[in-house]
Parts: C-alpha cells; sequence; structure tokens
C-alpha cells in the first residue's frame, strides 16, 4: 500500500531540539529507517516535513490523486491549531494515523487539545520515535 508520512513544523530540527523530549535521532535517519523497514512489509512510504500549513494542506488535497491509501501525521503545534489541516484530512477522506513523539497529555495544558483525535483511526503519543514505526506495523494487516 502506499502510505503518506507528514511531519509537521519544527520536526526538521529532530535531533537537536529539546532532545531531553524529543530524542537524539534526526529526521533524515528516521525517514531511513522507516523507509527501509516498510519496504519490506509492502508499503511504499512517501514523507514530507513542512514548517508551512499552506504546503501541508496542498498534499493532502493532491493524495487522492498520488494514490495514497492511508495516511500518518504528525501535525506537531498544528496540532492544536490548525482547523484548516483538519478540514483538508475530512475533505480527502484518506484514513490516518495521528502520532506523537512525546505524550502531549502529560505536558502543558494547551498540548492535550487536539483538532486530529476524533477523526483518525487512532492515536499513538509518548513512545517517541517508535510511535512512527507501531504505526507503520499496523498498516501491515490493513
Ligand atoms: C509533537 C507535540 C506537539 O505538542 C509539539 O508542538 C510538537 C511535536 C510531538 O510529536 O510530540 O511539535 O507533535
Amino acid at each position: 500500500i502506499n502510505v503518506l508520512l507528514i511531519n509537521g513544523p519544527n520536526l526538521n530540527l529532530l535531533g537537536t531540539r529539546e532532545p531531553n523530549i524529543y530524542g537524539n535521532n534526526t529526521l533524515q535517519d528516521l525517514i531511513n529507517n522507516l523507509k527501509k523497514k516498510s519496504e519490506k512489509l509492502n508499503i511504499l512510504l512517501n514523507h514530507i516535513q513542512s514548517n508551512a500549513e499552506h504546503i501541508l494542506i496542498e498534499k493532502i488535497h493532491s493524495a487522492k490523486e498520488d494514490n495514497i491509501d492511508y495516511i500518518i501525521i504528525n501535525p506537531a503545534a498544528f496540532t492544536h491549531t490548525s482547523i484548516a489541516l483538519r478540514d483538508a484530512l475530512i475533505a480527502t477522506s484518506i484514513p490516518f494515523i495521528e502520532v506523537h513523539i512525546s505524550n502531549i497529555y502529560s505536558r502543558e495544558n494547551f498540548r492535550s487539545h487536539s483538532w486530529f483525535s476524533d477523526i483518525s483511526q487512532g492515536v499513538i503519543t509518548g513512545l517517541g520515535l517508535e510511535g512512527y514505526y507501531w504505526a507503520k506495523q499496523y498498516l501491515k494487516d490493513v
């Protein structure tokens, strides 16, 4: 199956950004590993990271034409702010899994509301980068 992984703002800084919360691995390492492991499960993993909301929205708009079957998304700070991204996901009606590296429920109060969780297939939060691997693992059987 064709999977689109979307990473939101500041996740390009993985490895140097608040390593006590987000760990020491870079986004590039994560994507390389995830792609390799996905291939073995017959999952073709496409990836986009952007700090710009409209770029993510447009990528979601074209996901249908790009034959994307499933989306894994870490909306990062847009989790707590972006009704526009939420609406884009509803508009494409492609099922998605929401992933967070940290546990959004054990941090500042403003992080405990997500505009995505109620419309997602499921949410993985607080398992570090492992969360992305579990999402991929789930998709091998859908
Ligand atoms: C995050 C959690 C968000 O609250 C934060 O704004 C992020 C990353 C996570 O993966 O833990 O940028 O989505």
